[in-house]
């Protein structure tokens, strides 16, 4: 099973970047071409029944499996940075972290109202990035279609944030 193969290659990192935060390292996978590929097949596969126009990633890890979904699947691919970092005219929202806090950016012409956006990141711990992307989101007008995740911590409390964007929740692990 992918979730058996992949749990096998994550790394547990415990006490970073604070003390009693076990991280969840995925450095590791990025070097098994092969089962990287498995991994977006295996998203693209339990997509086959969601209607999504483009896929949007998140500052920085959120980058590694969300372009190459999108490249994959051939949807265009939006990033969502962290602040400060994109050139032109940008919608921002701030949110709490499980270790931190932070704020992040999108472009505010990314796509045109309406669009249909699939939010990818590596991994869903208490849901605060996924909750503000997903704001940037529906402040230009767009809608969230679903979320894809390698990884997600505690899930159950952590989706029931998110239902109220959208109830796709895919996650590889956990
Ligand atoms: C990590 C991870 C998610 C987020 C999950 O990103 O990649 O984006 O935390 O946590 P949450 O569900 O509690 O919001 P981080 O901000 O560490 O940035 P990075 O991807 O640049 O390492
Ligand atoms: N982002 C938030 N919590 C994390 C964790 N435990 N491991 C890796 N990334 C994270």
């Amino acid at each position: 099973m992918i979730e058996d193969q992949l749990k096998a290659v994550i790394r547990d990192i415990p006490d970073f970047p604070k003390p009693g935060i076990v991280f969840k390292d995925i450095t590791p996978l990025l070097q098994h071409s092969e089962l990287v590929e498995l991994a977006v097949q295996e998203f693209a596969r339990r997509l086959e029944n969601i209607e999504f126009d483009v896929i949007a990633g998140i500052e920085s890890r959120g980058f590694l499996f969300g372009f190459l979904l999108a490249q994959y699947m051939k949807k265009p691919f939006i990033p969502i940075r962290k602040q400060g970092k994109l050139p032109y005219h940008t919608v921002s929202e701030s949110y709490k972290l499980e270790y931190g806090q932070a704020t992040i950016e999108m472009h505010e012409d990314a796509f045109p109202k309406g669009t249909k956006v699939l939010l990818h990141d590596d991994l869903l711990a208490t849901g605060g990035t996924v909750v503000a992307a997903s704001k940037l989101i529906e402040k230009v007008g767009g809608s969230v279609a679903g979320y894809t995740f390698v990884i997600s911590l505690d899930f159950l409390q952590s989706a029931g944030r998110l239902t109220r964007f959208n109830e796709n929740i895919i996650s590889l692990v956990g």
